[in-house]
């Protein structure tokens, strides 16, 4: 993989807490703009490569203390190395949007700042692995820890940074708010208070915002 190929799809990552509503809202904005008929490939992370979705079930079951932050971070790197070269590469070189539920923000909320490991650790990994491949929009959902536990109730076997407790998932609040404060160009803040409808408004607006070219076809 290397960084001068020249890109032609749109890159776009969904960011924040658990139950901010990442996961619906993504589906609508896929729909919508597949309504426009633009080729659009949706996929996650952890996972979204048969590789990284075997390395997913490590990072995501299994006690709160199984890695530390940084084992943590090098799966996560790892994965995200395969999902990038099989499935989000080739997907933008064929001109499609792709829209990920999770990408590097995450890794630096969740184990850089909430987990301790360290902003610089967690660049110097980015800047190996991912290089000039982020994302050309993040959409960051923010939403108080406490409304986020109440919409996602029980998810079954997936619950390791859940586990991890509140203090854990508010230092991981302020940490994407800082991560956009810090990346104007390239992250928008979207308020998920409200229900779906009303978010979707908001995606939507913000999405033709700040990539107007999407709804030109
Ligand atoms: N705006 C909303 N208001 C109320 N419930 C919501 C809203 N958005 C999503 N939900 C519900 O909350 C739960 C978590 O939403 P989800 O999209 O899975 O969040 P995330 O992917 O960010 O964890 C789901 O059961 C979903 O149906
Ligand atoms: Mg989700």
């Amino acid at each position: 993989m290397t960084t001068e190929q020249i890109r032609k799809g749109v890159f776009i990552s969904f960011e924040g807490g658990d139950g901010s509503g990442k996961t619906t809202q993504l589906k609508l904005l896929a729909d919508a703009l597949r309504g426009l008929g633009q080729e659009v490939v949706t996929t996650r992370e952890p996972g979204g490569s048969d590789g990284a979705e075997e390395i997913r079930t490590l990072i995501l079951e299994g006690a709160a203390d199984r890695w530390s932050p940084m084992t943590e971070a090098l799966l996560m790197y790892a994965s995200r190395r395969d999902h990038l070269e099989r499935t989000i590469k080739p997907a933008l070189e064929c001109g499609a949007i792709v829209i990920s539920d999770r990408f590097a923000d995450s890794t630096m909320a969740f184990q850089g700042i909430a987990g301790g490991l360290g902003e610089d650790r967690v660049r110097a990994l980015h800047d190996l692995v991912v290089g000039a491949n982020d994302p050309d929009l993040t959409l960051i959902f923010d939403l108080p820890i406490e409304e986020g536990l109440k919409r996602s109730g029980n998810r079954g076997g997936e619950q390791r940074f859940e586990s991890k407790g509140n203090n854990f998932q508010e230092r991981a609040r302020n940490a994407f708010l800082k991560i956009a404060a810090a990346e104007p160009d390239r992250c928008s803040i979207i308020d998920a208070r409200g229900d779906v409808a009303d978010v979707a408004i908001r995606v939507m607006e913000t999405v033709k915002q700040r990539l107007p070219a999407l709804f030109k076809k």
